[in-house]
């Protein structure tokens, strides 16, 4: 089976909307298919500032997302980047040969330091696509499923594996990104040409996994749409409709255009109601499952150190390979 590879970051409580169609989702059907391996990237976390205390419950609360969202734990590798020691190390010796320019064109870090600025950020937000790369070639990853925003560090990857190949002799696997077609972007459902995001400003816009199933079927009644009073998809002059054609398509298994017929000459109301009750039929067993899971966090851990010990196996022979390669140890 081919080599699977992904993970999110543990920098919220409550996974959004979006990070389940664009990663979870594709996750659970991707994984009999695939040896998985589904980290919790919490070195990745830490970029920005994180309370420690918060910090090691939100790991929990996104290990049980994991498992209640349909990864099986006894089957695909659910493990906590930061108890694997070679993630770190792996990422140094990435970063000798890694092109400062090269790290300077990454759109993600550009983003993320347009409000306070470049000098405000710490080196680690810089650095944070190379600590990626290295959690991908640790595994010997062929498939990388993410969502579009992630595809610029998938492509750095890639390359930077091809640069060690060539220099060093061949040590890695040249990993490729899957990304899927309709739910690769998820947008905010109040700003719907902003991506749905952990860090929006109107929490209105966002539609959380632990949300109470009222709270998220409200936030659809109240989603921004336009005064076209049509449903049909176009993503330039109907943000709004669009979304929500691609979430109800995601959650439906329905391709948008059968879904833009059915709903043909009904009002907004009507749509936005559908649109509701198919995230919430999809949502609700996943929240009271994490809850469930949560119960029980002595379970959960024991859960996580041992799956870390599985990936560190691997993680360890691919280091010591490429330290070799490089004339180190
Ligand atoms: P993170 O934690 O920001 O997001 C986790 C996953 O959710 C996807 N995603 C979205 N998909 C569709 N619409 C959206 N609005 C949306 N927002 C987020 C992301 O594309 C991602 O797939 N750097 C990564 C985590 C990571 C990783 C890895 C992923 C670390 N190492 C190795 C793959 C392989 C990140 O911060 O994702």
């Amino acid at each position: 089976k081919p080599r699977l590879y992904s993970g999110m970051q543990p920098s919220s409580g409550s996974l959004h909307l979006g990070n389940y169609i664009g990663a979870l989702q594709q996750w659970r059907r991707m994984q009999s298919d695939n040896e998985a391996f589904f980290s919790i990237v919490d070195l990745h976390a830490i970029t920005v500032p994180q309370a420690p205390g918060v910090l090691r419950e939100q790991v929990r609360t996104l290990a049980a997302q994991y498992i209640a969202g349909g990864i099986d734990p006894s089957a695909s590798c659910l493990y906590v980047q930061s108890h694997v020691a070679a993630h770190a190390q792996l990422q140094w010796l990435l970063s000798t040969i890694t092109g400062f320019g090269e790290a300077s064109r990454m759109t993600q870090f550009k983003d993320k330091t347009a409000k306070g600025g470049q000098e405000a950020a710490s080196v680690g937000l810089f650095t944070y696509p190379i600590l990626m790369a290295a959690d991908i070639l640790l595994y010997d990853t062929e498939v990388v499923p993410v969502g579009d925003d992630q595809k610029q560090h998938v492509e750095l990857t890639r390359d930077l594996a091809e640069r060690f190949n060539k220099r060093f002799g061949k040590t890695f696997v040249v990993p490729k990104p899957v990304i899927l077609a309709g739910g690769a972007r998820i947008y905010d459902l109040q700003s719907p040409e902003a991506k749905m995001s952990k860090s929006a400003d109107n929490d209105k816009g966002v539609v959380w996994l632990l949300d109470e199933p009222a709270r998220t079927a409200k936030k659809f009644r109240s989603a921004v749409t336009d005064t076209e009073g049509s449903i049909r998809a176009d993503r330039a002059e109907k943000p709004g409709v669009t979304n929500l054609l691609d979430i109800l398509s995601a959650m439906t298994d329905r391709p948008v255009a059968e879904l833009e017929t059915e709903f043909a000459g009904q009002g907004y109301g009507v749509f936005k109601t559908a649109v509701a009750d198919a995230v919430v039929a999809e949502l609700a067993p996943v929240r009271e499952r994490t809850l469930e899971l949560l119960d029980d966090p002595a379970e959960l851990d024991r859960l996580l150190a041992a799956n870390a010990e599985r990936a560190a196996e691997v993680a360890d022979a691919t280091l010591r390979r490429t330290m070799e390669a490089m004339g180190l140890r």
